[in-house]
């Protein structure tokens, strides 16, 4: 049994195909707790649902800079876990933060990468870009995060088709419903294999 800690930013549907996977038992897992710079989002709705305890902490709740990286390191102090997971956390982790947890800050990412990655590629960005590049597949990436965007090791990806009638939002579809099949199976394999 290890300890996660979730960062998002958005309706956390990833954050929930988590959840979801820890209460049916097929990720042996506790959440400790939930970072979020939009208090207002789905995720903390998931959260609250599930009774995960929720921290609020944006540039609005910080607005000093140095207050803001102070504030999330001190939620992992205060609630240690094995591995950080971002579920589309909009905001680029300082680097105290990434430094404090080498290897053990997991990403995942709509696109394969190294493709369609960096700053800018977020959301339906993403699909357009792999639509306007006429590519034939995409497909979510899990990686490892690093001090640069979107660049860390790849530990997973998994390939869905690019059809010709494809919008953004039928191929953003298309990957999500992957992501909530691929984030917790490789959550479990690299949270288990640091165990060892
Ligand atoms: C996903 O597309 C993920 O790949 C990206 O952010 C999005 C989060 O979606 N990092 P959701 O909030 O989990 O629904």
């Amino acid at each position: 049994m290890f300890k996660i800690g979730v960062m998002a930013s958005g309706g956390g549907s990833n954050f929930k195909a988590i959840i979801d996977r820890i209460g049916e038992g097929d990720l042996e897992a506790q959440c400790k707790f939930l970072i979020t710079n939009n208090g207002g989002c789905g995720a903390v709705n998931h959260a609250t649902t599930y009774g995960i305890p929720v921290y609020h902490i944006s540039g609005k709740t910080h607005p000093d800079e140095a207050e803001y990286e102070k504030a999330l390191c001190a939620v992992l102090d205060e609630r240690p876990v094995d591995l950080l997971i971002l579920a589309g956390y909009m905001k680029k982790l300082p680097d105290c933060l990434v430094e404090k947890m080498p290897d053990r800050i997991l990403n995942i990412h709509p696109s394969l990468l190294p493709k369609f990655g960096g700053k800018g590629f977020w959301g339906l960005h993403v699909h357009e870009a792999v639509l306007a590049a006429h590519e034939t597949e995409s497909g979510p990436t899990v990686h490892l995060v690093s001090s640069e965007i979107d660049q860390g090791r790849i530990l997973a990806q998994r390939k869905v088709p690019v059809m010709p009638d494809d919008t953004p939002a039928s191929l953003q579809a298309r990957v999500l419903e992957q992501e909530h099949d691929i984030y917790w199976r490789t959550i479990k394999e690299y949270g288990e294999s640091l165990q060892k």
